[in-house]
């Protein structure tokens, strides 16, 4: 029996090509840069729940949280251009044991997953221990901001997400948790995953020193926004001092004045 495509499954996958093209349209997935997973599980149709396992892979740590669960997963080197033009020959949908020890591979073309994969289910299992409806993970490399995290005064999210928030009014409207700083440690490794979870209880986006953005959220067009509006802060305060000059930016006054009017919640 092969993989039994509905409409909802459909729309989430075209959604992945959609935004994949974004990533590699930005220039922040050079190769094989990058990664998504999104829990797919109510898309997912009894008819498929019971196939077979195309290959079969030990998690490297139990995620009982995620059990019988289904994801779609990008494939470990596979191009986010290629992800936008077919996610089922550059990703794969995997189905989580019932103990929670390994994963399964049912779509047919049977794509090896993501590196980052140890890093994208302890978050989102973590997510699901407490109740939130954070079901995805987008990681990508946007040059702005990873030039940013290269800045020895800028290791410091206080004064990072001060600069970001006053080169553009939106920036605090969209990112008003602001984004949460990761120093550096190997991709791929549970230690970034470990890292990485305690700044996501403040922020929905974080930067992985030196490396990319890590992002999470309930729909990939929202999460991809959050990175696309931090990156244009970025370039902004980037394009004035390329000029000669060290941006202005927004007073504590006029962003705090921003609270009110666009209802934001902290
Ligand atoms: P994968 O190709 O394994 O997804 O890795 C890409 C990446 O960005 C690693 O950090
Ligand atoms: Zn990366």
């Amino acid at each position: 029996m092969k993989l039994s495509i509905n409409n909802k499954l459909q729309a989430q996958l075209d959604e992945v090509a959609e935004i994949a093209g974004y990533l590699w349209e930005k220039g922040w997935a050079e190769r094989n840069a990058g990664n998504i997973s999104i829990n797919v599980s109510e898309f997912i149709g009894d008819e498929n729940r019971n196939l077979s396992a195309q290959s079969k892979y030990p998690l490297p740590r139990n995620m009982k949280e995620l059990a019988g669960d289904f994801f779609f997963v990008t494939g470990t080197g596979k191009r986010m251009r290629d992800v936008a033009k077919c996610p089922l020959s550059n990703g794969s949908i995997v189905r989580v044991s019932q103990d929670g020890d390994s994963y399964d591979v049912i779509s047919e073309e049977n794509v090896k997953p993501t590196s980052e994969l140890a890093s994208h289910f302890s978050i989102l299992a973590s997510f699901k221990k407490k109740g939130s409806n954070n079901r995805l993970v987008l990681h990508t490399h946007p040059t702005d901001l990873i030039a940013m995290s290269h800045i020895p005064e800028l290791k410091n999210e206080k004064a990072l997400n001060e600069l970001l928030w006053g080169m553009h009014p939106e920036t605090f409207i969209v990112v008003p948790r602001g984004i949460g700083l990761v120093p550096y440690e190997v991709p791929g490794t549970l230690a970034i995953a470990d890292l990485t979870l305690p700044t996501l209880d403040r922020h929905d986006i974080v930067i992985w020193e030196k490396h990319g953005v890590f992002a999470v959220g309930e729909n990939l067009t929202d999460t991809f926004d959050l990175i696309d509006t931090l990156s244009k802060s970025a370039q902004i305060y980037a394009f004035a001092r390329t000029c000669g000059y060290t941006p202005e930016g927004l007073t504590k006054e006029q962003i705090q004045g921003l609270i009110e009017p666009f209802g934001i919640k902290l």
